[in-house]
């Protein structure tokens, strides 16, 4: 292995992430585990040179005290208590600098190289000679375990794409084009287009679509992995954040692992997920170092039913395509001005109601399109982007000629809260 690591233990501190994204910072590799990790554990940890162990007030968490195996204090490695009542010697900058290459004795290697390099020794210790399938939704975290596995293990990856109907313009091109061509993947794509519409046809409530969207995925994936022999393992682009906000021992849970827990238990696979201990940043630059295109390493965020919460109400195929079409023109339009990087987030949708216009001298009734696009932190909350007016004029007037069927075009103005980033 490549990298030296600092260990954190979680006393419940809620700077335990900052902590470990201070120390990679310096050039040195860190991850936060559980208080209760034994010291055998530790030591079985690759190139471990220090611990740190950081709690929150008194150590306290819910109400109960909490403290670590004393036996942790045996190591023959250097290992700093954080005081949290204000007293943080190394959370100076100049003072963990000291901690990490003075008294722990680090190497700056942590970098995308080395962390690849490890990774691929990993991920071919773990799989040995059996076989990985992944679902492949050609969104950054998915799209860059593909890349590594494709580098680990060759052929004995398969990924499935679902083409659920819902993706954006190019894409599941782009992901056929990259895997299948390009890295000559084992790829099976999925058209299951019309199966996703008709269950779709008809259904008003934005919970009750989300909900067929998901289950209708699942059962295709099922489908899929179960036509296929000798699988014994399923690759996840679990990240840092998602494992952070389902709740650690310490902290309280924000929403559900997104990435667990969805697939059926008879499927019975284990978990290879290489990028868990990364933060959404340093798997864009692992994406990067791995050759994958910009438009895929960088791409947004983009919900999981895709365009079917942003085509409101029961979708039907001329909206669908009208939302894709005017989405395709506002990303343009958008990285033709430069903003892909500078806006955080933007897309068009389209409400189920028409409104009254001129077109060619005569009446005309059709759809309008919403603008949504906005810049936040956490996506907790959002502000909208303040936009030049020239760039939406030019993005309206290409919408209202280029997408059949929609006479207007709409800025939506609302932060969140109010509103959601998302309309459904
Ligand atoms: P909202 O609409 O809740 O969205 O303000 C916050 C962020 O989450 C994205 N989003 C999703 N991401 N699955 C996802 O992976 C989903 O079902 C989903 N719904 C919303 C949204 O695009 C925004 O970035």
């Amino acid at each position: 292995m490549k990298q030296d690591m600092i260990v954190i233990l979680d006393l419940g501190s809620e700077e335990n992430s900052a902590l470990a994204r201070k120390i990679r910072s310096f050039g040195v590799y860190s991850e936060i585990h559980p208080h209760d990790l034994k010291k055998e554990n530790i030591q079985a940890l690759p190139n471990v040179k220090g611990v740190i162990l950081y709690g929150g007030k008194n150590n306290v968490v819910d109400g109960v005290k909490i403290d670590v195996f004393p036996e942790i204090y045996d190591l023959d490695i250097p290992v700093v208590s954080i005081d949290h009542d204000g007293k943080c010697p190394i959370l100076d900058l100049n003072d963990l600098e000291k901690f990490l290459f003075d008294t722990c004795k680090c190497e700056k290697n942590w970098n995308m190289t080395n962390f690849i390099a490890d990774q691929v020794e990993l991920i071919r210790k773990q799989v040995g000679d059996k076989k990985v399938l992944l679902a492949l939704s050609g969104g950054v975290d998915s799209s860059v375990v593909a890349a590594l596995l494709e580098k680990a293990i060759g052929d004995k990856l398969t990924c499935v794409h679902v083409n659920h109907g819902l993706l954006r313009q190019g894409e599941p091109e782009e992901v056929c084009k990259v895997f299948g061509d390009e890295m000559q993947s084992t790829l099976i794509y999925v058209d299951a287009i019309d199966r996703f519409l008709d269950k779709l046809k008809g259904v008003e409530d934005p919970e009750q679509k989300r909900k067929i969207i998901g289950a209708e995925f699942i059962r295709v994936f099922e489908e899929e992995a179960r036509k296929l022999e000798g699988i014994d393992f399923l690759a996840q682009g679990t990240i840092y954040p998602d494992i952070v906000e389902s709740g650690t021992k310490t902290g309280k849970a924000v929403k559900a692992h997104h990435n667990v827990g969805g697939l059926p238990d008879d499927l019975k696979f284990e978990l290879v997920e290489p990028l868990k201990y990364l933060f959404k940043d340093e798997v864009r630059a692992c994406g990067k170092e791995l050759g994958l295109p910009d438009n895929m390493v960088y791409r947004q965020p983009f919900p999981g039913p895709g365009l079917g919460v942003r085509c409101l109400g029961a979708i039907t195929r001329d909206r669908l395509e009208a939302v894709r079409a005017s989405d395709a023109i506002l990303r343009e339009e958008f990285e033709k001005a430069g903003l892909r990087g500078k806006v955080w987030q933007y897309f068009t949708a389209i409400p189920d109601f028409k409104s009254v216009g001129v077109r060619d001298n005569a009446r005309s009734f059709e759809w309008p399109v919403i603008i949504r696009a906005v810049n936040t932190v956490d996506a907790m909350t959002a502000e909208i982007a303040h936009l030049d007016w020239d760039l939406l004029d030019k993005i309206t007037k290409r919408i209202v000629t280029e997408v059949k069927g929609v006479n207007r075009v709409c800025y939506d103005l609302s932060p969140k809260p109010t509103g959601t980033i998302e309309w459904e």
